[in-house]
């Protein structure tokens, strides 16, 4: 048992070390980074008053030397025990309040995004400046330096959207719309998670977050807002338009995530896999073994080479 505790707390140890894309411990956004000193501030606040407990238990367990009068054990029951705990405690409170973000907010955020989430999968919209909305799914893009505030609104089950590298989390509830604003000062890739029990698949509703500067960004989202390079017949004939929207094409559904720009996305099924040809294939043949409970039906019913016709055109859309 020991042996299996300490392999576990090795493997937790190199793990937290190496996986900055989703680690609280490496900040890359303002929130995170407060969230990161709080932890620090209570870790060895927290360690040093265990060596001052632990020390003194053991002097008084193995020390011979007994205090002289009951003066002292009084001052010392009202100092450890009393005015100690008080002190620290009160600090620690107006720490962690400080860290709170502001309830009331008067200045515009630098860019707005919708944040839909659903079993299991994050409905993006980016708000353009004329009010005109960027759909995509299961990526963010965010310009380094810059706030952003997520809308965040849920169609079935409460989930909730954090970005342990950049901040968060909140809760993602139906009927109910939520406001979170973060800012990203490091650029670089990170992943984004549901942190709500929401369902099977709850561990795979996930989605890369990367930020990059201001004109890298505006790029991206002028190839985001274009339309889908190519249409396809067997799409529209096969049903999948009545579920997912390619725009610039017939296909408008709105049950599962738009398509437009699918092949230029980082991953599939909202962070399950990377996309390729073998992945996409499984996952028109059957994607509830894949990700357990999806809403998406498999297409067995179809020949080998129309799922590899379906399959060639997602990969088109780029
Ligand atoms: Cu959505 Cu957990």
């Amino acid at each position: 048992t020991i042996a299996k505790v300490s392999a576990l707390l090795v493997s937790a140890a190199t793990l937290a070390a190496c996986n900055t894309e989703q680690s609280m411990l490496h900040p890359a956004g303002e929130d995170a980074a407060a969230v990161n000193s709080l932890f620090w501030a209570m870790a060895i606040g927290a360690a040093i008053i265990w060596i001052i407990v632990m020390g003194t238990t053991v002097y008084a367990v193995l020390g011979k030397k007994r205090p002289k009068s009951e003066k002292f054990a009084d001052r010392f029951i009202l100092l450890g025990g009393v005015a100690f705990p008080t002190v620290t405690l009160a600090a620690l409170l107006v720490f962690g309040l400080a860290l709170l973000p502001d309830w009331v907010r008067a200045d515009a955020p630098d860019l707005r995004v919708h944040v839909t989430a659903e079993q299991y999968w994050w409905r993006i919209a980016y708000e353009q400046p004329d009010g005109s909305m960027v759909d995509t799914a299961n990526e963010l893009f965010l310009p380094q330096g810059q706030t952003a505030e997520f809308v965040l609104n849920s169609t079935d089950v409460i989930h909730s959207f954090w970005i342990p590298t950049l901040g968060g989390k909140i809760d993602v509830i139906p009927g109910r719309t939520n406001l979170w604003r973060l800012k990203p000062t490091e650029a670089g890739v990170y992943r984004g998670v549901c942190a709500e029990f929401c369902g099977p698949s709850h561990a795979l509703m996930a989605f890369p977050v990367i930020v990059e500067a201001q004109a890298d960004f505006d790029a991206r989202l002028a190839r985001e807002a274009a339309p889908a390079a190519a249409s396809n017949d067997l799409f529209l004939a096969t049903g999948c338009g009545a579920c997912h929207a390619i725009r610039g094409t017939e296909a408008a559904g709105r049950v599962g995530p738009d398509l437009t720009h699918f092949a230029s996305r980082r991953t599939m099924a909202a962070g399950t896999l990377p996309i390729s040809a073998e992945n996409l294939a499984a996952w028109l043949l059957d994607p509830d073994h894949i990700k357990p409970d999806v809403r998406m039906p498999g297409y067995d019913s179809l020949g080998q080479s129309e799922r590899d016709a379906l399959v060639s055109y997602l990969l088109e859309l780029r």
